[in-house]
């Protein structure tokens, strides 16, 4: 008999037909009449499936005793329809075997209700709870429409470096990546001789797959990375990691609105993927962590977003009347707050601000006629803010150059991606989503924390 996953049996286990099931325990209730109800978890999906254990099984009484909370099983029984409510099918088990079990006292996953900030120093074993393991499933489905709303399309899946020796966004939040011997350096407080290090020039964990993704772009056409980024910003807020993943398209002779065009298809798309692969998990998550996600959803999913330059949203801003903590003035970033207010209350859907001042976005954007904007786009979500990041690209070797010299960049140092405008330059855009984010605005989760497996943010890498 080979092992069937709990997931099936309660989808399609025929009552009558012998089954082999493996899993970990997470309730065990023992009834007066000498039966025990086990509830199996094996992850493949958020319900349990119940094991019934009568007290004619060999052993039985040393067998339950040594069963608790997170003991991992093997049961083989028949399956039978479940007079119980809530589930189609159960198992009158006619053997047990334990491989471990998980002592009561020490094991930390007791049967009750955890916060998240314990279950993230447990984080080995949260994904034994219902939470994260809708999250994870949720995680995975996500991805899965990542890749088939491009791999649909045509658009190539490239792997760019994680190593990089350039700084993407130019911002310089950059991890270093060194062999250098750090102690050793510091005790000769000489000035660091990179031609010495692993690469001969210091080197750093990428920001962004973009500049090479351009490569690709200008020679395969629409082609897509999706990986691990890395930013030292010290910012310790709830929607911030040091290690974030991103999906980042690229694609030739895409101007900014073709530009605005996929991103959004792309969000209203793989959300309602999402919706239709995770039904179970994506209720729990409406159920238990915030009931508005499955609104929001749906209101993301059949609605179009709204457009705006970022001029004019600076005068939506100024004229609401709202009093914010953080100024608005042109010129400035948009704080959360802001963001926050433009779709949430104002215009409660989502938004794509365009045209930002080039003073506050990198060297990359095509610059604008008016000679102060940026062919940029960041799409707000209620919520989360800013989920995508994106622009036109400047495809002039003479603007870019220049925007180079203004953010104090070495073109010297893009040697090759000035040489994409050098021959055969085209016109082209992209843009990058973070995939994390995504997940606060499918899961209605609060931090970002609890939406990768193994957060890693300022003073925290355990795992
Ligand atoms: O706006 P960003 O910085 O854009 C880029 O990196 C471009 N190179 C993308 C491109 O055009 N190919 O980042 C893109 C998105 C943000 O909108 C946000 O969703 C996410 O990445 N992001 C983060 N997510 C979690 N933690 C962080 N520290 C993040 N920084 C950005
Ligand atoms: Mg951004």
């Amino acid at each position: 008999m080979t092992r069937m996953k709990v997931a099936h049996a309660l989808q399609h286990g025929e009552p009558g037909t012998r089954v082999d099931i493996r899993g970990w325990v997470r309730t065990k209730r023992e009834s007066k009449q000498g039966v025990a109800f086990l509830e199996l978890n094996d992850g493949s999906c958020l319900a349990n499936l119940q094991i019934v254990v009568d007290n004619t099984l060999p052993d039985f009484a040393t067998t339950l005793h040594d069963i608790t909370t997170g003991t991992s099983l093997k049961v083989t029984g028949e399956l039978k329809e479940s007079p119980g409510k809530g589930q189609r099918v159960e198992v009158l088990a006619d053997s047990l075997h334990i491989y471990g079990t998980a002592d009561a006292q020490t094991y930390p996953m007791q049967k009750k209700r955890h916060s998240f900030e314990y279950l993230r120093e447990v984080a080995h074993l949260r994904t034994r709870t219902n939470t994260f393991g809708a999250m994870f499933r949720v995680r995975n489905a996500l991805c899965r429409a990542i890749h088939d709303f491009f791999q649909s399309r045509g658009f190539l899946y490239i792997h760019t470096p994680i190593i990089t020796t350039s700084d993407c966004e130019g911002a310089g939040e950059m991890f270093q990546v060194t062999t250098l011997d750090l102690v050793k350096l510091a005790r000769a407080q000489t000035e660091i001789d990179f031609s010495q290090d692993f690469f001969g020039k210091p080197a750093s964990l990428t920001v962004s797959g973009q500049l090479e993704a351009e490569i690709f772009a200008t020679s395969l056409g629409d082609c897509y990375t999706f990986g691990p980024t890395f930013r030292a910003e010290n910012s310790n807020t709830t929607r911030h990691l040091a290690e974030f993943w991103m999906v980042e398209p690229e694609m030739p002779f895409y101007e900014l609105e073709d530009n605005m065009q996929l991103a959004e298809t792309f969000i209203r798309t793989i959300l309602a993927e999402v919706l239709e692969a995770c039904p179970e998990d994506m209720a729990f998550f409406n159920e238990r962590i915030d009931n508005t996600v499955l609104d929001t959803l749906r209101n993301i999913i059949d609605n179009e977003f709204l457009r705006i330059p970022y001029t004019e949203a600076i005068d939506i801003l100024r004229s609401s009347g709202q009093s914010f903590e953080f100024p608005v003035a042109w010129g400035h970033d948009l704080q959360s707050e802001h963001e926050r207010y433009l779709t949430e209350q104002k215009f409660r859907r989502p938004i794509i601000l365009y045209d930002y001042p080039r003073t506050i976005k990198p060297f990359y954007m095509r610059c604008n006629e008016d000679g102060k904007t940026v062919r940029a786009m960041d799409v707000l979500v209620p919520r989360v803010g800013e989920i995508i990041g994106g622009s036109q690209r400047e495809e002039r070797l003479d603007v870019l150059e220049q925007r180079m010299h203004e953010t104090s960049l070495k073109p010297a140092d893009y040697w090759w991606y000035l040489d994409l405008r050098r021959f055969g330059t085209v016109p082209h855009s992209g843009f990058g989503l973070g995939l994390e984010r995504t997940l606060l605005l499918l899961t209605g989760m609060a931090n970002i924390r609890d939406v990768i497996p193994f957060p890693r943010t300022p003073r925290n890498a355990e795992f």
